[in-house]
């Protein structure tokens, strides 16, 4: 396969209006794209990764998304072939690769602390791979310029790392993976070292290439916000499992466990009933999205009366806590907002019950 066959974008994809739609939940492709079944790994006498199942379509690009410990980079790394697993498979465009070498994967990795070489140019880094595959320098220098210039850093081709940029850095690391003309990218937190706003950039140009690309990639990452924004599904995990996987806007609206209601989106979490403006003590629990509280200052029926404790500006809307003696709430308003000290009246639009974790319903409570 040429350079160019594979490295130059293709007629861009159709870009779905909101991330998701577009992908492949019917599995029709997922035969060419990575398929995990069982896998299951047991590290310092703890079982680490419990009979994790998943399936990336061709093209898409999915998140492992979970909080710290919950075996997000150990899946990543048996995927990409740094640790075997005990047991289960995993299948690259219908390879089974579980007992390949990393070096024999179809697969490249991006790893957290993208480890450029000091010592080398940015074009070197980028070529080393190819390098150690022994292609002529003609034949790396052509593929090296290409992937550069895919993430816009040819001009400092001939830079060491120390005079680039921390995003400009994170782009060599994504260029070297890139180079390979991996049939999957694996990147472990890739914006992890990076500022706010050099984040949501170089979140935008690695979902933009990989669009371009249309390249089958599993991204690691611990944060809501960034799996929201570049993920086709997210695959939420709960200690070594996978509590659900969908896609954005699904896990928010739908969440199937009091885990992914938590994770995903900001929730009020409310331990007992809800019924007629009072909550009754009791051992389910109730989850309320905050733009789901609206206030107002006088009563009405059904209203849970509230005191004002706290304004948070959020930017384009400001976040209110409210409290009453049996629960906090917390309400995003964005028009007038009340004062801290204030009595006010909260009106809750949506609410899901969950029992033992798992939701048992979802309300919209009449006015
Ligand atoms: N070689 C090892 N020996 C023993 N335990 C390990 C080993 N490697 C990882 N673990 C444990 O496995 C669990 C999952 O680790 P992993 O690195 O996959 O978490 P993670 O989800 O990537 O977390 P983070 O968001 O903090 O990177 C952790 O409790 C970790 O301590
Ligand atoms: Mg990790």
């Amino acid at each position: 396969m040429t350079t160019h066959e594979t490295l130059t974008p293709a007629a861009p994809r159709q870009r779905p209006e909101h991330h998701g739609t577009a992908a492949p939940t019917d599995g029709t492709r997922a035969g060419r794209g990575l398929h995990i079944r069982g896998l299951h790994k047991v590290l310092g006498g703890r079982t680490i990764i419990d009979d994790l199942n998943l399936t990336v379509g061709e093209g898409e690009l999915v998140s492992l998304l979970g909080p710290s410990g919950c075996g997000k980079t150990t899946t990543l790394r048996m995927i990409g072939g740094f640790l075997q697993p005990d047991s289960g498979s995993i299948e690259v465009q219908g390879q089974e690769v579980s007992h390949l070498g990393a070096e024999k994967r179809p697969s490249a990795m991006v790893f957290q602390n993208y480890a450029l070489w000091p010592h080398m140019t940015v074009a070197n880094n980028v070529g080393f791979p190819l390098k150690l595959r022994k292609l002529s320098k003609a034949q790396i220098t052509e593929r090296v310029e290409t992937v550069l210039e895919l993430v816009s850093l040819l001009h400092h081709k001939d830079s060491k790392p120390a005079r680039i940029s921390g995003g400009e850095q994170q782009r060599v690391a994504l260029a070297r993976a890139l180079v390979q003309e991996p049939k999957l990218l694996l990147l472990d937190e890739p914006l992890s070292n990076l500022d706010a706003k050099l984040r949501v950039k170089v979140r935008d140009d690695i979902r933009n290439i990989q669009q371009d690309l249309g390249i089958t990639t599993v991204i690691v990452t611990h944060d809501q916000e960034e799996a929201m924004s570049m993920s086709d599904r997210i695959a939420v995990m709960n200690a070594g499992r996978i509590e659900q996987f969908s896609t954005p806007a699904d896990l928010y609206a739908r969440p199937e466990t009091e885990f992914v209601a938590t994770f995903i989106g900001s929730l009020n979490r409310i331990e007992g009933t809800l019924s007629a403006g009072t909550i009754s003590a009791g051992t389910d629990v109730i989850g309320i999205r905050p733009e789901d509280v609206t206030l107002s200052v006088g009563a009405f029926k059904g209203s849970l009366p509230a005191t004002v404790e706290r304004v948070v500006p959020r930017g384009h809307f400001q976040e209110v806590h409210l409290r009453r003696a049996d629960a906090r709430l917390r309400s995003f308003v964005t028009g007038e907002t009340p004062a801290p000290g204030q009595q006010v009246h909260a009106a809750i639009s949506k609410a899901m019950t969950f029992r033992n974790g798992h939701l048992i319903e979802e309300s919209g409570t009449a006015q």
